[in-house]
């Protein structure tokens, strides 16, 4: 039935789990490797997060109850750059080292990647629906270009 609660729930507990592992990396110890696996368990949450969006869009959901799972995403979108800290670059990172050679750069697609979220909160606060589905490819397009530059290149499958 349409229940927008129970449909909610997964995306909700995944932005509250995102919020709570950018705190737990943001309080931990932030030296060398130490911070990877709290990066990663971080993005894959913000993957789940973007990719449960896509099936409310395309149902036609008020994309009014996008907005928690968009703020968490633009929440970590804003902060991820400071979990690419010094010397966190060894042992099982995906990250290229041109996060580090390259600061500025990463930075701007980050920023780019934050501001796409930014706005994909605004559209679903104001219900526009059509925005809504056509930012959510404009932000699918930040990851892409930045994973392209910064992110290992995927296995071949
Ligand atoms: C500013 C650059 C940047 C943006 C934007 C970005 N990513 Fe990533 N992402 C990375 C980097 C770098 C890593 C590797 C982190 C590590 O292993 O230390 C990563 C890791 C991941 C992972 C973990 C699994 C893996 O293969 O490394 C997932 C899932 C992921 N990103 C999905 C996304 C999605 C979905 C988006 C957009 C909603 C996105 N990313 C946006 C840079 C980015």
């Amino acid at each position: 039935m349409g229940n927008h609660l129970s449909k909610m729930k997964p995306l909700m507990l995944a932005g509250l789990a995102l919020g709570a592992t950018v705190l737990v990396a943001a309080g931990g110890d932030q030296s060398g490797d130490a911070v990877i696996p709290a990066r990663q368990a971080a993005f894959r949450m913000s993957g789940t997060l973007f990719g449960g969006m896509k099936p409310a869009i395309d149902r036609g959901d008020d994309v009014k109850t996008l907005v928690p799972a968009a703020k968490a995403l633009a929440g970590w979108a804003h902060t991820l750059p400071g979990l690419f800290t010094p010397g966190s670059d060894g042992a099982g990172t995906k990250a290229l080292p041109n996060v580090w050679s390259d600061k500025a750069g990463f930075a701007k697609a980050a920023s780019a990647y934050a501001d796409a979220a930014d706005k994909l909160v605004a559209l679903a606060a104001a219900g526009d629906q059509p925005g809504v589905a056509a930012q959510w490819a404009v932000v699918r397009q930040n990851c892409k270009a930045c994973h392209d530059v910064y992110h290992a290149p995927m296995p071949p499958h």
